[in-house]
């Protein structure tokens, strides 16, 4: 079975659709799979963030990680600074890229426009990315969609870099989930939903009170016509209610299109609010056991010393491949 490895940067609100796009497949993957599931600091150092802000989301992260149904039984959680490997190793990777191939990649185009001063490790996160992976021999990256030319160019880079010292590297897959991957806004349905958007009635954060949650979703995006129906094309806001419904309800949308069939939108949206609310109000109960327990540091001890162990020995092996390693006297 194929190693997993995937990472969220905590870099502030984690949205309902972090949640169904990318934790809820954590969490089913790790009764199948090895799987190290990574709070990417280093990431989110690429641009400017707070300290004390920083520090706060790693830990928020790591506990919304666990409180969502990561056991750390199972899965490896940890930080990704406190294995300095991803560092080392972040480096030989841009020391194998080119200028070329990073200035092609869409995020980074994204990211730096615009911006007055573009930050060079913004530039070079895509080789930092590729080390989180290749560290951990990890065949199956679940990300979403957009980050599949990151997962690419970690293969292109695996190859040099075996060709051009010794095999060390296996190549990385991307999982790309086919429900969920899109959760959009409720105040655009045409844009994915996310923490960046400037109008908070646009996402639902993990840690919204039912009381936001009903809010939000009885003001979502609809359209006119008062039938509950998936046509993404023509009525994106409900095909989006219908989808996150399904998704945490566990009911085809077919099912939910003729059980509401006769009905109105305000009917349709508080069974949506509830279906959240019931989803996310035992999470947020663990979450704050466990946001300033002991048993969170331990967990994330624990993680960072498997994770060393694992990233330590690659890191051996590619510093042997590239000569950067002298043979010692004792
Ligand atoms: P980000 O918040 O963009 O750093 O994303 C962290 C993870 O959540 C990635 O795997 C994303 O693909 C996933 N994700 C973020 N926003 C959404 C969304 N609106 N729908 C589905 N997945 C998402
Ligand atoms: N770049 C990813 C994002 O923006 C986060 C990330 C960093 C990641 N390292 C990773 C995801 C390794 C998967 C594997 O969402």
């Amino acid at each position: 079975m194929a190693t997993i490895f995937s990472g969220i940067k905590p870099t502030g609100i984690v949205t309902l659709g972090n949640y169904i796009g990318a934790m809820k497949h954590f969490v089913n993957l790790q009764d199948e799979h090895d799987a190290f599931y990574c709070i990417v600091d280093l990431h989110s150092i690429t641009v400017e963030i707070d300290r004390v802000e920083l520090m706060n989301n790693t830990r928020s992260l790591a506990a919304l990680y666990i409180a969502s149904g990561l056991d750390p039984k199972k899965s490896t959680i940890f930080v990704q600074s406190e294995v300095k490997a991803h560092a080392q190793l972040g480096w030989m990777m841009t020391c194998i890229a080119g200028m070329g191939e990073l200035e092609r990649m869409t995020q980074y185009k994204d990211k730096s426009k615009g911006q007055e001063r573009i930050g060079a490790g913004l530039f070079v996160y895509p080789t930092l990315m590729a080390a989180d992976i290749l560290l951990y021999d990890a065949g199956l990256v679940p990300v979403g969609d957009d980050q599949k030319q990151h997962i690419e160019l970690t293969r292109d880079l695996a190859q040099r870099f075996n060709s051009r010292y010794y095999e060390t590297f296996i190549m990385p897959e991307p999982m790309i989930a086919e429900t969920g991957a899109r959760i959009m806004s409720l105040t655009n349905p045409e844009k994915k939903m996310s923490k960046s958007d400037a109008n908070p009635k646009g996402f639902i954060s993990m840690l919204d009170a039912p009381d936001v949650i009903r809010k939000k979703i009885k003001s979502a995006v609809t359209d006119s016509e008062g039938i509950v129906k998936f046509d993404r094309e023509n009525k994106p806001g409900v095909s989006n209610l219908l989808e996150i419904y399904s998704l945490l309800a566990g009911i085809p949308i077919p099912e939910l299109e003729e059980k509401y069939a006769g009905s109105n939108y305000g009917v349709f949206k508080a069974d949506v609010a509830e279906t959240i609310i019931a989803e996310l109000e035992p999470i947020q109960q663990r979450y704050h056991e466990l946001l300033n327990s002991k048993e969170l540091d331990e967990i994330l001890d624990q993680g960072r010393d498997k994770a060393e162990l694992v990233a330590n020995k690659k890191l051996a092996k590619v510093e042997k491949a590239m000569g950067l390693q002298r043979k010692r006297s004792k």
